[in-house]
């Protein structure tokens, strides 16, 4: 008899090293929260158990790359692990110039300085925050145009981050191809819920960029799972590789941006790749002033390596699988028991619907900064608000999104993490709003201060 396929998915590694995670009370906690104004993000890390902040810079590196980073190659100039890094992401993505920054924002600053100014316009399925600000910075408009489906929590679509394509379309005819300097698809749709675009929503809208003459860059984040749900979801793509997939895509643009922080499987990192060699020129320039030279952009020759390696890791089939199933596995649990979050669960994060978990507090009140507090103080659990107080009038949603960490937490961590959700549910007629006391100019939700509504 043939022997049972085995179902079970387990974490495609062992632990080699591992770091102890500090347990608090709910009295120590609530006194934490209260010295931190209510705002998770200024807490100690110490004081949280498991942290889902951010699945930014937090994952795990392998061994691999750990002997990489003892290779790396500390020359200023003419670097051997910057050619490491340029030969990788050239195969992967597929673009002529490939420039290293520190991580995201600065490729996105540089970007946005060299071909933004006043008066235009950037459309993106949704900006991430930073993206957005980084636009605005410049006197550029940010304007988001996510798909209709990608703005129902609870609709199960499979490419609900898709780009408005009618939308893109008016955009451009209504405004005028000359205020358009470029459009941004970003992969996987972060502030949109995690959710992956679909092959042929970037064929659609890279056609439509075709036709005016607008360059189309990918802020490529999380292109190795946005790759792997094509791969599970697009018809046509089960047999493709998620590297052949990715290839397919970035073919579709003229350059991307991209953290290493997440699919880099780094800790720190990141590139902005383009075609255009006058651009590239401009950009290298402005690197050159706040960065560093182009063969090493603000990091060290340790850092280029293991983002090289990251990179490749990023789109093994075994790590993908366990990477979008287990996400799948934490959102599935909550889900079934009545929580409601942001359908289907997507690849780096289970995001919850705070305005139907709590829909006595209003956007005003910040729905989903009382609940992430309360998965804090019920659990030292910390995930991070994406609404109202994040994105202001912006915000179409109010999300508290647990994104997970690479390779860091296991099985019984997120069932731990389950178990407190369910308990915050049970009672979450409790809960309570909170007002700002304090706000920065932009990118307001790092250093804002708050007070529960009710004092
Ligand atoms: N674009 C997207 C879609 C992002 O999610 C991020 C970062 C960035 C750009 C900026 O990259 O942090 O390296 O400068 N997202 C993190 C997060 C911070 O928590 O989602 P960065």
């Amino acid at each position: 008899m043939p022997a049972m396929p085995i179902r079970t998915i387990i974490e495609p590694f062992r632990i080699k090293s591992v770091e102890p995670i500090r347990w608090t009370t709910r009295p120590v906690r609530e006194q934490r929260l209260m010295a931190a104004h209510y705002n998770l993000f200024l807490l100690s890390a110490d004081d949280v158990l498991i942290d889902l902040l951010t699945d930014s810079g937090t994952g795990a590196m392998s061994t691999h790359q750990w002997a990489a980073v003892m290779e790396g190659d500390e020359s200023y100039a003419g670097s051997r692990s910057f050619d490491h890094l340029r030969r990788v992401v050239q195969d992967i993505f597929g673009y002529k110039h490939v420039i290293p920054t520190h991580q995201g924002r600065a490729a996105e600053r540089i970007l946005f300085s060299v071909m933004c100014r006043k008066g235009h316009i950037v459309p993106n399925n949704t900006h991430f925050d930073t993206t957005r600000a980084n636009v605005e910075f410049t006197g550029a408009q940010a304007v988001d145009l996510p798909s209709p489906q990608g703005l129902d929590p609870a609709a199960s679509f499979p490419f609900k981050g898709n780009m408005d394509v009618a939308g893109l379309e008016n955009l451009i005819e209504h405004e005028g191809r000359e205020r358009v300097p470029l459009v941004m698809l970003t992969v996987t749709n972060n502030s949109g819920g995690g959710q992956p675009v679909s092959m042929q929503n970037a064929r659609a809208v890279s056609q439509i960029c075709r036709r005016h003459g607008i360059p189309l860059y990918f802020d490529a984040c999380r292109f190795a799972e946005n790759a792997y749900l094509i791969k599970q979801r697009e018809p046509g793509y089960a047999e493709k590789s998620p590297r052949a997939i990715a290839r397919e895509m970035f073919a579709l643009g003229d350059g991307c941006t991209m953290s290493a922080k997440k699919d880099g499987m780094a800790n720190i990192g990141g590139f902005l790749c383009t075609n255009d060699d006058l651009l590239a020129q401009q950009e290298k320039d402005l690197l050159i002033l706040t960065e560093g030279y182009p063969t090493y952009g603000g990091l060290a020759g340790r850092d280029l390596e293991a983002v090289a390696v990251g990179l490749e890791e990023a789109l093994d089939e075994d790590y993908l699988r366990y990477r979008i199933v287990s996400t799948a596995y934490l959102g599935e649990h909550i889900s079934s028991a009545g929580v409601p979050i942001v359908q289907p669960p997507g690849g780096h994060a289970i995001y919850i619907d705070a305005r139907a978990f709590l829909p006595h507090i209003p956007p005003a009140q910040f729905p989903g900064v009382a609940l992430a507090n309360e998965l804090y103080l019920e659990g030292g659990i910390r995930s991070v608000e994406i609404g109202t107080l994040m994105f202001a009038d912006a915000a179409k949603m109010d999300l508290v999104r647990l994104a997970i960490p690479r390779r860091v937490y296991t099985q019984s961590h997120i069932d731990y993490v389950v178990e407190v959700i369910l308990q915050v549910f049970a009672r979450r007629r409790e809960l309570r709003g909170l007002r700002l006391t304090y706000q920065a100019p932009f990118l307001r939700h790092f250093t804002a201060q708050l007070e529960p509504a009710w004092q």
